[in-house]
């Protein structure tokens, strides 16, 4: 079983899915983790993402691995734990130019769709429902209000220590928005069927309640 969750950036996706997993004792698969980890390994390798060949080359020599562990996802980059690496600054500003270029996301999808093969998952990201998963048993498409969304992501950034105005988070959340939905492959859309959660007035528990609600009915 597929439970997919697509979404704009910090609309609660994460907290939510991982909650969500847990609760129906599903493996929890984070595919953004997936496309920071690639702009990772090129921009540590110093590749110009505008230089197709390169980037393609980059993606073929990389060892990605992503995993739950008790409460987390670790994402190993050719061995190294990256878990934590993947969120900063760099890779948040330049991960949406990497993941519009189609040979990641055909390298990206395929794992993703090895791990759906093998277990029931949780899944979030962009284009789970619609390219991804097309037949997800649940569809998931959450939305909040942009200014919540950034006071979420600052506190999420301050706890790691990173020092952000409210007006830079929400800068580079419409920004990241806009090439997400704009993007020629997989752009960022809600599928016809899936269902709409606004997150704006929700909390954590209720977000979970409404999905896990889904699920339940459905499977009774
Ligand atoms: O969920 P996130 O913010 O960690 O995702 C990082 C970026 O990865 C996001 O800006 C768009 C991209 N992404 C994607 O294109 N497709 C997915 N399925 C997941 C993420």
């Amino acid at each position: 079983m597929i439970v997919a969750i697509d979404g704009p950036a910090a609309s609660g996706k994460s907290t939510t899915a991982k909650m969500v997993a847990k609760k129906l004792k599903m493996t929890y698969l984070d595919t953004g983790a997936m496309y920071r980890a690639v702009t990772l390994a090129l921009l540590r390798s110093n590749t110009d993402l505008d230089d197709y060949d390169s980037v393609c080359q980059v993606v073929d020599e990389l060892e990605l691995d992503i995993y739950d562990q008790g409460a987390k996802t670790v994402v190993k980059l050719d061995g190294e734990d990256v878990s934590q690496a993947i969120r900063s600054m760099p890779v948040t500003e330049n991960v949406s130019a990497v993941s519009a270029v189609k040979y990641v996301r055909e390298a990206m999808v395929e794992i993703q769709r090895n791990i759906g093969k093998k277990t029931n998952c949780v899944v979030e990201g962009r284009d789970i429902g619609t390219v991804v998963f097309p037949d997800a048993e649940f569809k998931i498409f959450m939305v909040a209000d942009v200014k919540m969304r950034a006071e979420r992501r600052l506190k999420e950034l301050h706890e790691m220590g990173e020092n952000r105005s409210l007006q830079e988070v929400m800068t580079d959340l419409k920004r990241r928005d806009e090439k997400d939905s704009t993007r020629s492959h997989s752009p960022l859309q809600k599928a016809d069927e899936a269902i709409e959660i606004d997150t704006s007035m929700l909390s954590i528990d209720q977000q979970v309640g409404k999905i896990i609600n889904l699920v339940r009915e459905k499977n009774n």
